[in-house]
């Protein structure tokens, strides 16, 4: 007796074992079979990718065990799709998205807040009511999980999905150290495998609906942002930078290669721009502002200059970010809503 096709299975082992579901794929609109990434998904995996409705996946699934039993389905084969091994990218039009916008953080250097900027912006988000998910990009260092204090390991979703795990908030948060047994435990991965991990976390990963999906990069231009850019339906990219000269210098590189993947800038943070004595007065500590200059280049806004507060370096070290309140991160997000606004 021929085996049940289900939701988890991958589709490469699929069409591998029964080169008859080849059509039934194309039939339904997947081409996955076709492109070196998709395959590597699951059924359910590329569903989603194609936005497919839970009635769209079970005729699919009908239409795959038909094949494999040799009968009859419902679908008549399009014409393959030419392009193997081209990355898959995805359309952000459809209307029956879950996940209305994907943004990603980005800057050229390390150490600039992105990840502290992606968490506090989920944070000013989250209060304002509007449903969030926080996917962290840097598989190989990453940091979310942490800032939010979530523990445990994800589960099996009711759809054969990985559940993310919420935040006390009500953030829904995907990270690789929830996979790691100690937190410690280094992830040593080349490229590829890190670029599988960033299209697991979102293909594979059940985040409901989400009004705002942030995806908290990795710094650089290497594998891991070009993975986002390429193969997530990413609306916007916010770039992170800090008041010096070398970081002007690295995140002008990182604008340059948004610009060469035809990504979008909604928006730049010029983070650690000064620090505030309780008695207001400022001081530039890494020098004078330069979000005037990235402006020019990006052609973005500056959506918020961020101070540099030690409280929050505190409350992120113990899992407590979603405690912080400061207005200024009221006014990012604000900034941030009403640039989409217009862009949209
Ligand atoms: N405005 C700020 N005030 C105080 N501490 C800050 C501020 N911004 C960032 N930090 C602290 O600086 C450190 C680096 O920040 P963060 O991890 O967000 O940077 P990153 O750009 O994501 O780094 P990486 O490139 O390694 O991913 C963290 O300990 C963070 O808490
Ligand atoms: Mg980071």
């Amino acid at each position: 007796m021929a085996e049940t096709i289900t939701a988890d299975m991958v589709i490469h082992d699929i069409v591998t074992k029964y080169p008859a579901t080849v059509k039934v794929f194309h039939g339904h609109g997947l081409p996955c079979t076709a492109c070196a990434v998709g395959a590597r998904e699951s059924v359910a995996g590329g569903a989603r990718t194609h936005r497919f409705t839970p009635e769209k996946l079970e005729q699919l699934l009908i239409d795959l065990n038909a094949a494999v039993r040799g009968e009859p389905v419902s679908v008549a084969p399009k014409k393959a799709p030419t392009g193997r091994g081209i990355p898959l990218t995805m359309s952000s039009s459809s209307v029956d998205r879950k996940i209305k916008q994907v943004i990603a953080i980005m800057s050229g250097k390390g150490g600039v807040g992105k990840s502290l900027v992606t968490g506090l912006l989920a944070v000013s988000l989250r209060r304002q009511g509007l449903h969030i998910g926080v996917l962290d990009g840097d598989i190989t260092g990453p940091s979310i999980a942490r800032m939010f204090g979530t523990s445990g390991q994800p589960a099996k979703s009711l759809n054969g999905g990985i559940e993310p795990l919420t935040s006390k908030g009500g953030i829904r948060v995907m990270s690789m150290n929830m996979f790691l047994e100690h937190e410690s435990d280094p992830v040593v991965w080349r490229g590829p495998m890190v670029s599988g991990a960033i299209k697991q976390f979102y293909n594979d990963v059940d985040w409901g609906q989400l009004d705002y999906l942030l995806v908290d990069l990795p710094p650089g231009t290497s594998d891991a942002p070009m993975t986002v850019l390429q193969s997530l339906p990413v609306d916007g990219i916010i770039i992170v930078s800090s008041p010096q000269m070398l970081a002007t210098m690295v995140v002008k590189k990182c604008i340059n290669m948004v610009r060469q993947l035809k990504g979008v800038i909604v928006g730049i943070v010029e983070n650690m721009a000064y620090f505030e004595t309780p008695d207001g007065d400022r001081y530039e500590i890494f020098g004078p502002s330069n979000g005037t200059e990235l402006v020019g280049l990006s052609g973005a806004p500056l959506l918020a200059q961020l101070p540099i507060d030690p409280s929050l370096t505190k409350l992120c070290d113990a899992g407590r970010v979603e405690e912080y309140y400061s207005p200024t991160y009221e006014t990012l997000a604000e900034n941030f809503i009403n640039t989409l606004k217009v862009k949209r």
